[in-house]
């Protein structure tokens, strides 16, 4: 696991980075927790569990889709596309939770202007390739749910973050959007696999497949202004969240 240093090491000083922004403003001050504690004292915890299985797939698959859980590219660009039919992103100060390698991060510096990119991962082996790969992206490991984000985000995104099957599937998500949630200033979009009704599937797999009206009743419970895109594919879909503007 990462040491302060290691994430200081990620919000680099200055630097010309071309069309990324270079300015440190997602402060992430890791918590003195550390995964290897945890591990040490056999502590089964669902951040380490799920740390685990992705650099299970790293060791097998190295830079590819199937590290991520993905079957191929093409179901995370799926996804992505999703994100920039609703989102400009022009402009825009962006938090991509569980970045994996960073892909989306270019994809936004490609095609929009000025974004301010941070990805941020818990599988360190991630952030690395993604590092080498795209040097001028801003990526940082980091858990959201622990660790602290003191930065605001325009648009706060996460795309396969909540697909895994843990122990308490719906109460995870709700902590989890609620969480994400607290750290945009405008919208949050995630996806997730599922649909309604909710697709059957065996409790033994590494992926838990959601009701998205059930999802999408608890984050009206924290916004009204919510989209719901389920129109790209049978078992997964994307969520808008926006925050009440008070002259809205
Ligand atoms: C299915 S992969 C998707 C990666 C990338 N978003 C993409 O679409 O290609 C989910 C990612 O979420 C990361 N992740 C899971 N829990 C996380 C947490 N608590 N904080 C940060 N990243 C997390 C995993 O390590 C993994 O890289």
């Amino acid at each position: 696991m990462k040491s302060t240093n290691d994430i200081k090491k990620f919000y680099p000083p200055k630097r010309n980075t071309g069309s990324v922004s270079s300015r440190v403003e997602a402060k992430i001050v890791p918590l003195r927790r550390d995964f290897a504690p945890d591990e040490a004292r056999g502590k089964d915890t669902t951040t380490v569990r799920l740390r685990e299985l992705y650099q299970d797939k790293f060791k097998k698959y190295g830079d590819d889709p199937k590290s991520l859980l993905w079957k191929r590219k093409g179901a995370a660009h799926q996804r992505f596309r999703q994100f920039w039919a609703e989102i400009d992103f022009n402009n825009k100060k962006v938090l991509d939770i569980g970045c994996g390698f960073g892909e989306f991060g270019i994809f936004l510096v490609k095609r929009y202007k000025n974004v301010n990119y941070t990805g941020i991962d818990i599988v360190p082996e991630f952030i690395n390739v993604g590092k080498k790969k795209y040097p001028n992206l801003n990526l940082a490991v980091a858990d959201y749910l622990t660790d602290k984000i003191k930065a605001k985000f325009d648009v706060v995104i996460a795309s396969g973050v909540l697909n895994s099957n843990v122990s308490n599937n719906m109460k995870f998500r709700e902590k989890a959007i609620a969480k994400m949630f607290s750290l945009t200033s405008d919208v949050l979009a995630f996806n997730m696999l599922g649909g309604h009704p909710q697709p059957k599937f065996t409790n033994d797999s590494n992926v838990w497949y959601a009701d998205s009206l059930e999802i999408l009743n608890y984050c009206l419970s924290l916004t009204r202004r919510v989209i719901l895109r389920a129109n790209y594919n049978p078992h997964d879909f994307t969520i808008f969240m926006y925050k009440v503007k008070k002259s809205v």
